[in-house]
């Protein structure tokens, strides 16, 4: 069974996603750790609740990037994961940590990538005035919030909506595609060809979004 490690910062929802799938039989992974760059992630608690080792490791306590990227890549190392999955880690990793993993190293992001990188995704969508957002689980590169997309969902924008409120329909299409695409990567059907990424096998069937649908 393939060993994957989440790396979290703070609620660590979508890590909750995660167990809940493997425990439901729809994730054939083995969470082997739950590592936080922050001590009072309130995630860690959750993974530790599962039964999953936890570890944080502050990066306030390092002087810079390249040293707190060592010590997570080393603690990381030690579990010997297949795939490293940031949910919800909300630091920049340096270019040496990002090729240490390549390949392995996936991140999800609350925008429709190339869309809205950075932060305030919502916020941004809303003052664009776009109808569709989203969300993004891709390979991860040395470019923030860029590399190989695996799997995005769409929803609607409502004249009405609140970034809360856009924020909480794009959240439960995170909860739902980030077990997917880690499932893909556990079953082997992820291959990167030119810097993109081929599913093997089934691609089910998608419907077209329009959003406002009308009468
Ligand atoms: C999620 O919405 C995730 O997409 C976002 O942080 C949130 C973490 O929530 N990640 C980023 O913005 C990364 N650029 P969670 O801790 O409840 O999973």
């Amino acid at each position: 069974m393939k060993r994957i490690v989440i790396l979290i910062s703070g609620r660590g929802s979508n890590m909750e996603a995660l167990i809940a799938a493997r425990d439901a039989g729809r994730l054939p992974v083995d969470i082997v750790a739950v590592i936080s760059n922050r001590p009072d992630a309130r995630g860690l608690e959750t993974a530790a609740r599962a039964g999953i080792a936890t570890h944080f490791i502050d990066h306030k306590g390092f002087a810079g990037r390249e040293a707190f990227d060592a010590a997570l890549a080393g603690c990381i190392d030690d579990f010997a994961p297949d795939l490293v999955v940031l949910a919800g880690f909300m630091r920049i990793l340096s270019e040496g940590f990002v090729r240490r993993y390549e390949g392995r190293l996936i991140n999800i992001h609350p925008s429709l990538l190339p869309a809205f990188p950075g932060l305030h995704t919502h916020q941004r969508a809303l003052e664009e005035g776009v109808r569709i957002h989203g969300c993004t689980v891709h390979f991860v590169t040395p470019a923030l919030d860029h590399g190989p997309v695996i799997i995005q969902a769409a929803v609607p924008v409502f004249d009405d909506d609140s970034e809360a409120s856009l924020a909480a329909r794009v959240l439960t299409q995170e909860h739902k595609i980030y077990p997917q695409a880690v499932r893909w990567f556990a079953e082997g059907r992820l291959s990167l060809v030119d810097g993109r990424v081929r599913l093997a096998g089934d691609h089910g069937s998608a419907v077209a979004l329009v959003a406002p649908g009308g009468a």
